[in-house]
């Protein structure tokens, strides 16, 4: 295995950089070459990717490409789908991927194929339970985030009449007026925890039980199931009906498995498995597409390049579809969970930066909040625009206005306007006393800020699947670039061991040892 830093087109990329990367125009790159669209934009199952908009260049593009020969990504991606122990720092495989094939096709699947044939026949069976009006799903991050992200992406498959809810937060504000709203008769609580010791989790699961039994409920085993690796843990809470998976299913990487379970009760067994066609289709391109046309790693080595080389911090992410709303949210644990390291998989210190800040809502809400930075802020941050034809509305005029905003806005951070473009406008007369060069300068945009746009035919579950996917290999392949191990995630136990002291000392208001600071909050707090 080969770091990113140590190969000789790392160097390369560097000269390339300083040479003319740093410089590179898109709006001069599009004039010269009217190929250019043609070049840079890419089918991959289900998606379209337009990546033209990105500071590229053919030359910038042989190089990336070079590094991940050079790395070994090809190797390494194979060894993470034959189930070789690529989560060093936990000994564990890594085979979400093994989770979306067929019958037969990766390892463990008649494990696999087991679990998902009675997570579905039982997700058919709720749904089939007219009594069951309200599903509630318990856990947190990769036990919470996905099915939330999904359900609202795929609401068009829902059923009517049944109404899915998330819960997640230790903050009682979250579960308590959810209950306050529900009929424990009509009730089915799942608990989601890898583990099945997360304290939020376990937490919440208590409170609900607690509010069951106080409901006059007595029937845990009907109105209480979990999804675990933990079947042990959940049988002592008094679960009967368990769904496991494997420790080789990492919690971020989790929903095609029975964490899934919300998803399949929401959008059913056919649609359920069309999901996880979609995602498989993208293993393959991803596993077996020359890495010129692979479009996992080509987004996972622009990403390289703008974190690496422009020093891009962040990249903005916006749906222009309302059911992904939640993605943001979801590509956060996803990306800086996986790749927020510090350290190589030999323990060293990495002299470069890795994983960006990933956020963004919606569009078009985005546009009437943060865009303002994004287009005429200081700092350069790529935008990943997303863009759905068809819609599952029939508001044909909204929803091309809808794709209108999001060409605009892609077409806006390219393009930007020189003062002497603004000053050749009619000023706003609300400008008086400001003289007409100054107020071009504040009108006027620096343009050539990059962005890319995924174009999907409409928001289906085999869509969903394939772009989930993507970004999880996307994620993988600067993972592997940048040395480090993306599966762990060790940087959230600190915390929470921290979080078990404190606990006591806030009934007891001891603050013995404590840093000031922490003492005298927690004085504050528990007073
Ligand atoms: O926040 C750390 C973490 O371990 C995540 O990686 C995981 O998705 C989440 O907590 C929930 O863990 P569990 O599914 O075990 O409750």
């Amino acid at each position: 295995m080969i770091r990113c830093d140590h190969t000789g087109a790392w160097a390369a990329l560097h000269g390339h950089y300083a040479a003319q990367g740093r410089d590179f125009d898109l709006r001069e790159a599009f004039a010269i070459d009217p190929a250019r669209f043609a070049a840079l934009s890419f089918e991959a199952p289900e998606v379209f990717a337009d990546l033209s908009k990105n500071l590229v260049d053919a030359t910038t593009l042989r190089l990336l490409l070079q590094l991940a020969a050079e790395c070994g990504l090809p190797e390494r991606r194979d060894a993470m789908l034959r189930g070789e122990l690529v989560n060093a720092t936990e000994g564990r495989a890594v085979l979400h991927t093994a989770l979306r094939a067929p019958r037969g096709a990766a390892p463990f699947s008649d494990e696999v194929h087991a679990v998902l044939d009675a997570m579905l026949a039982y997700a058919e069976q709720v749904r089939g339970d007219a009594q069951f009006t309200d599903i509630v799903n318990i856990g947190i991050g990769g036990s919470d985030l996905g099915p939330q992200m999904v359900v609202p992406a795929l609401d068009a498959c829902g059923t009517p009449g049944r109404r899915l809810h998330f819960v997640s937060n230790v903050d009682g504000h979250d579960i308590a007026p959810l209950l306050a709203r529900l009929d424990a008769r009509k009730t089915l609580f799942i608990v989601a925890s890898k583990t099945f010791t997360t304290q939020e989790t376990m937490a919440n699961a208590q409170a609900a039980r607690d509010w069951f039994f106080a409901q006059g409920g007595t029937d845990v085993a009907r109105h209480f199931s979990a999804t675990t690796t933990n079947v042990k843990a959940a049988a002592a809470f008094g679960i009967t009906t368990t769904f496991g998976f494997w420790d080789w299913v990492g919690g971020r990487y989790s929903l095609w498995s029975a964490i899934g379970l919300p998803i399949a009760i929401a959008i059913g067994e056919a649609n359920f498995r069309d999901f996880l066609t979609g995602a498989h289709a993208m293993d393959r391109h991803f596993a077996e597409t020359p890495l010129a046309k692979n479009l996992p790693v080509l987004l996972g080595l622009l990403d390289i390049w703008y974190r690496n080389f422009h020093g891009f911090t962040s990249r903005s992410v916006a749906p222009y579809h309302q059911g992904l709303k939640r993605l943001p949210a979801y590509l956060q644990q996803l990306e800086m969970e996986s790749n927020g390291k510090r350290v190589d998989i030999d323990g060293r210190a990495l002299p470069f930066a890795t994983s960006p800040v990933v956020w963004g809502e919606p569009g078009t809400n985005g546009q009437h909040a943060y865009f303002q930075m994004l287009h005429q802020g200081t700092d350069v941050i790529p935008v990943e625009f997303i863009a759905v034809k068809t819609p599952a509305h029939k508001l044909v005029d909204q929803h091309r206005k809808l794709l209108a905003n999001c060409l605009a806005q892609s077409q806006a951070l390219m393009r930007g306007k020189t003062a002497d473009q603004a000053a050749a406008e009619t000023a706003p007369t609300a400008a008086a006393g400001l003289a007409p060069t100054v107020l071009a300068q504040h009108r006027s945009f620096p343009g050539n800020r990059p962005s890319t746009t995924l174009v999907l035919e409409a928001l289906t579950p085999r869509s969903l699947g394939a772009l989930i996917a993507l970004y999880e290999h996307r994620v993988y392949t600067s993972g592997a670039l940048w040395g480090i191990n993306s599966f762990d995630q060790w940087g959230v136990e600190l915390g929470k061991a921290l979080c078990d002291q404190l606990l006591p000392r806030l009934s007891s208001g001891d603050t013995t040892g404590l840093d000031a600071s922490t003492a005298g909050l927690l004085a504050r707090l528990s007073a």
